[in-house]
């Protein structure tokens, strides 16, 4: 009678696991279910054959996170089969892998050790939720569904930028964003570390830019609890050190995500001018780090050979920093209203017979980007640095940078690519939606206080298509991803960023993902449905507006 009971629950039980949908965000390119699953046993073997450190470094990294959230005790050895095997293969594309798991063992296949790294994503994903999640649960049983995947992302660039100026986040904060970033297969974290604002990275040759830079008068909190209000405190200083902007790279590195620094230079630059007011177009009237958002007219004087050197300098300390090929100038809105009034601008425009002062920046870009090419760097920019009315394109596009098409982001996309120039889409907030990931998700009257009228829904963020149909097909080719973008004027708060950016950042990450034809927002919906119990687990603060 007990056996029978016992195999009627096994069966009950394997019944039900063997229902057991595959959750995966993004939505992999292709997936067959198969009958039955996989069991983890205790001492289970991530076999990596005769692989390179390169490789099976990823199957050390997938053990430790499983034995630590499950209590297993899986090693990774240089076998040729195992539970779980490693399987090298050329003709898999970049970052692309394949999974075919089996009642009698699971085969992955990738061609570098990205693939392998998003291969071993997928299982940690299809696993029960604490273990993405990386919360320890001895008391689950461990089993993946059996299920053949092929998958590789749409784009080579999957965003997320953060920042960090107009309020700032410590490293455990963006470690936490970080692992999000990781779990739904984002690769770039583009971190906006200057601005009006506040100065958050350290330069050792311009110590004030950490101190009086670093630091405003006043701070604007939203506190999702009590509303808007002013601490009437300084704020700051508040930076991250050079170990501390290393250990960021690193935790990156060891998730497949490269960081991108960005200095927003020659505009968005007053808490640098508040520090080094020698380097401002009039420093007879210094300026103060600025409190709340907008465009000051405050810029660096860009005709100045010693505030080039400054930008150059700072450039130089961050390079040795960051070890990725990209690095972000800025470029957005800068008024030329400065450079008018001064006389070393004026005199720069006439002798070099410039027929605007814009084309005083699109100097500065060229010189900043030749700088950034002797570095082995590529420069990135804001859309302004081509779409601004009186640009010098030949300055701008010499050293072949990467635009920010923000807006109007799809004309400025375009005419970066009719350009000959690389595109990443991150709409403000247009007909069609938004990748601004800060701006308010809903209109409810209860909404904390926040940028946008509250249209730029979940909805509309994931139905957003990045590379209309409108684009010929010879351009389409020129936009290399997306990213969602926060600012962070309003939001001081970990709570608040959470709460903003989840989970539109995985509406982001599936775009950057996931081909054009399989998005269906209903399914992205009941997937993030099953994902808040591995937000739960994180403590993972998220807007619940798509689950109501
Ligand atoms: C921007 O939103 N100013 C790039």
């Amino acid at each position: 009678m007990k056996k029978l009971f016992f195999a009627i629950l096994l069966s009950v039980a394997g019944t039900m696991l063997a229902q057991t949908p595959v959750n995966l965000t993004p939505r992999p390119r292709q997936m067959t279910a198969g009958e039955g699953h996989f069991a983890l046993q205790s001492r289970l073997v991530v076999a990596y054959g005769s692989m390179a450190d390169s490789l099976s470094v990823e199957a050390a990294r997938f053990v430790i996170h499983l034995n630590a959230a499950t209590g297993l005790q899986a090693t990774a050895q240089g076998r040729s089969e195992g539970a779980i095997t490693m399987h090298l293969d050329a003709s898999c594309p970049p970052e692309g892998y394949r999974l075919s798991i089996k009642p009698t063992g699971v085969d992955v296949t990738a061609s570098t050790s990205a693939g392998f790294f998003y291969a071993f994503q997928s299982l940690k994903k299809m696993l029960p939720a604490n273990v993405m999640a990386r919360k320890y649960d001895a008391r689950r049983s461990y089993v993946l569904p059996c299920v053949e995947i092929q998958d590789e992302p749409r784009f080579p660039y999957r965003g997320f930028m953060l920042d960090v100026s107009r309020h700032f986040f410590g490293v455990e904060q963006l470690k936490r964003m970080i692992d999000i970033m990781a779990a739904y297969k984002m690769n770039y974290f583009h971190w906006h570390l200057t601005d009006d604002q506040g100065w958050r990275a350290e330069i050792q040759k311009y110590p004030r830019l950490t101190t009086v830079g670093a630091t405003a008068p006043n701070c604007r909190i939203t506190d999702m609890k009590r509303g808007t209000y002013w601490t009437n405190q300084p704020y700051g200083p508040y930076f991250y050190t050079r170990s501390e902007m290393r250990e960021v790279v690193d935790y990156c590195a060891e998730r497949h995500i490269t960081v991108i620094p960005e200095v927003d230079m020659p505009g968005h630059f007053v808490a640098a001018l508040a520090a080094y007011p020698e380097f401002g177009c009039d420093p007879a009237h210094p300026v103060t780090v600025w409190t709340t958002g907008g465009v000051s007219r405050d810029v660096l004087n860009v005709a100045s050979p010693r505030a080039l050197q400054f930008a150059r300098d700072i450039l130089s300390e961050l390079c040795d920093i960051f070890p990725g090929p990209y690095f972000h100038i800025g470029g957005d809105e800068c008024p030329t209203d400065a450079w008018e009034k001064n006389a070393e601008c004026q005199r720069l425009v006439a002798d070099e017979g410039m027929k605007s002062f814009r084309e005083l920046q699109s100097r500065f870009t060229e010189q900043m980007s030749d700088y950034l090419a002797s570095r082995g760097k590529r420069t990135l920019l804001w859309n302004e640095s081509i779409t601004a009315q009186g640009s010098d394109l030949a300055r701008v596009k010499k050293n072949n940078p990467l635009i920010f098409s923000w807006y109007p982001c799809q004309k400025a996309a375009l005419m970066a690519a009719e350009n000959g120039l690389q595109t990443i889409v991150t709409d403000i907030h247009s007909a069609t939606g938004s990748y601004y990931i800060n701006r308010k998700q809903s209109a409810d009257p209860g909404e904390p206080d926040g940028a946008g009228k509250g249209d730029d829904t979940v909805e509309r963020c994931y139905n957003y298509v990045p590379v209309p149909a409108s684009v010929p097909a010879e351009l389409q080719g020129f936009y290399k991803g997306v990213q969602a973008t926060f600012w962070c004027e309003w939001v001081g708060t970990n709570d608040y960023l959470e709460y903003l950016a989840l989970p539109r950042l995985m509406a982001v990450a599936e775009a950057g993902w996931t081909p054009q034809s399989m998005k269906d927002f209903e399914n992205f919906r009941r997937r993030m449905a099953m994902d808040r119990e591995m937000l739960d687990l994180g403590n993972y603060n998220y807007g619940k507006h798509i689950f109501k």
